[in-house]
């Protein structure tokens, strides 16, 4: 979405190609719609946050791939897909993302996302390669990434061990450096670095 004309610019990159992709382990997020806001329906916040910095760049989507795990009450897990190249008629702003939310775990449709019955692991075996952020990892300046890669993260209290040592079965970690930073701004600062390094 252009912030500045509302216009939607759609992106080019055929839908069935491979993207950069994030998914986020929630811990709490609400499964239904029934919560009075964002941050009551078990932290959905940290979800609508991650979904910005994984999905928007000023005036356009980019060609990434958002994947929130929730494992909420009452129908946990439930798995979010928000695909940048296919979104549409979504602002930034968090009342925009309260309503998607709400209409998508209440069943309904939205162009370019998606909801399904499915497991953080289940989803991390399909993915086959992925890249945990873990602040004691591999700095990031030294990994050398795959093409397309997959990022997995935590939420605000991080990845549950089980889960974290299960990913690393399929994975290496990374880290961004010694700070503690939420969920969404890793996301932004792995979408800044592989932007400057030209790695999609
Ligand atoms: C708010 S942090 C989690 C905080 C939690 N108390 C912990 O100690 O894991 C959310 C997620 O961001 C990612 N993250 C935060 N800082 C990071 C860093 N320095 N390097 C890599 N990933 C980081 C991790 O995936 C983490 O699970």
């Amino acid at each position: 979405m252009d912030q500045r004309s509302n216009a939607t610019v759609i992106s080019v990159k055929p839908a069935n190609s491979t993207v950069r992709e994030f998914i986020l382990f929630s811990r709490t997020a609400r499964t239904d719609s029934n919560f009075t806001s964002l941050m009551d329906g078990g932290r959905l916040d940290v979800v609508y946050q991650c979904i910005l910095m994984s999905i928007f760049s000023s005036h356009k989507h980019r060609d990434t791939k958002f994947h929130g795990i929730l494992n909420g009450s009452p129908n946990p897990p439930l798995h979010l897909e928000v695909d940048g190249r296919e979104l549409r008629d979504a602002r930034v702003d968090e009342k925009t993302w309260e309503d998607i939310l709400r209409k998508v775990l209440s069943g309904e449709a939205h162009p370019g996302i998606k909801l399904e019955k499915k497991s953080f692991q289940e989803l991390v075996k399909e993915k086959g390669k992925v890249y945990v952020l873990e602040e004691k990892g591999m700095d990031i300046s030294k990994v050398k990434f795959d093409k397309n890669p997959v990022f997995v993260l935590g939420d605000q209290v991080g990845l549950p061990k089980k889960d974290e040592k299960f990913a690393l079965r399929y994975g290496e970690k990374v880290s961004l450096g010694k700070g503690l930073y939420l969920s969404s701004s890793s996301i932004d600062i792995v979408n800044w670095w592989l932007d400057r390094k030209g790695i999609q």
